[in-house]
């Protein structure tokens, strides 16, 4: 084989390695694309105006914050709603707050923590939206 034929086998070659393993890096950690977090659920598709239970920016930086603030108002204090700096009422809970909006707990919450490899081990117990409850897990709605 003579040298100037080398370059489009070996282009050649880039093609049929980069079609055949496509399916690994393209799912492959790092060479995912940056995560985006989905809203088009049934409740948030029929609010008019679309609204967290605080601004977006806060719920981006700090909704863990707010998460705890919240366990420890129904947990310790019985406050069982919470009102927003709009004058909204929403219930203080995981699964009829924030999953009853974000029901694609999968595309949205799932979405961010995949990304920078966070599980939080809250589903331990409470349920997301598309498990069936166990004995073992918090019962909602009480
Ligand atoms: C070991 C089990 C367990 C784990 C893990 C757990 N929780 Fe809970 N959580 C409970 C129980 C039990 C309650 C009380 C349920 C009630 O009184 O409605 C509760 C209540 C709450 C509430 C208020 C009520 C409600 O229905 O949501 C919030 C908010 C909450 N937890 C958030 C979290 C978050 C966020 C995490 C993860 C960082 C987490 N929990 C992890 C067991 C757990
Ligand atoms: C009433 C429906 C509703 C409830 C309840 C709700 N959210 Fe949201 N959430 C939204 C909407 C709508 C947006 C988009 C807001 C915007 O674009 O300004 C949003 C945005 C967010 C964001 C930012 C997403 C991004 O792209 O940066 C996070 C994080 C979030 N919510 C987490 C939570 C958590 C955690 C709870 C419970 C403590 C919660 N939400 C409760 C409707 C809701
Ligand atoms: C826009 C991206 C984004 C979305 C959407 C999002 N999170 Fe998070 N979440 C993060 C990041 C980033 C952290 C880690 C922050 C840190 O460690 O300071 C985090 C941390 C948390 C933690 C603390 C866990 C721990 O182990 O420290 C909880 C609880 C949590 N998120 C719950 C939720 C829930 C519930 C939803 C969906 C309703 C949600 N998040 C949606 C980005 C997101």
């Amino acid at each position: 084989m003579k040298i100037y034929d080398a370059k489009p086998i070996l282009v050649g070659l880039a093609i049929f390695l980069g079609i055949t393993t496509f399916p690994f890096w393209y799912n492959g950690g790092k060479a995912s694309p940056p995560p985006e977090p989905k809203l088009d659920t049934p409740v948030i598709s029929k609010m008019e105006k679309k609204e967290c239970v605080a601004s977006k920016d806060y719920m981006r930086k700090s909704h863990m914050a707010l998460l705890n603030e919240w366990r420890t108002e129904a947990v310790r204090k019985a406050n069982r709603y919470y009102v927003t700096a709009g004058g909204k009422l929403y219930p203080v809970s995981l699964q009829r707050g924030c999953l009853k909006c974000h029901s694609n707990k999968a595309d949205f919450c799932d979405q961010c923590h995949n990304y920078i490899g966070l599980k939080p081990y809250c589903w331990d117990c409470h349920l997301s939206p598309q498990e069936k409850k166990t004995t073992t897990q918090v019962a909602e709605g009480e």
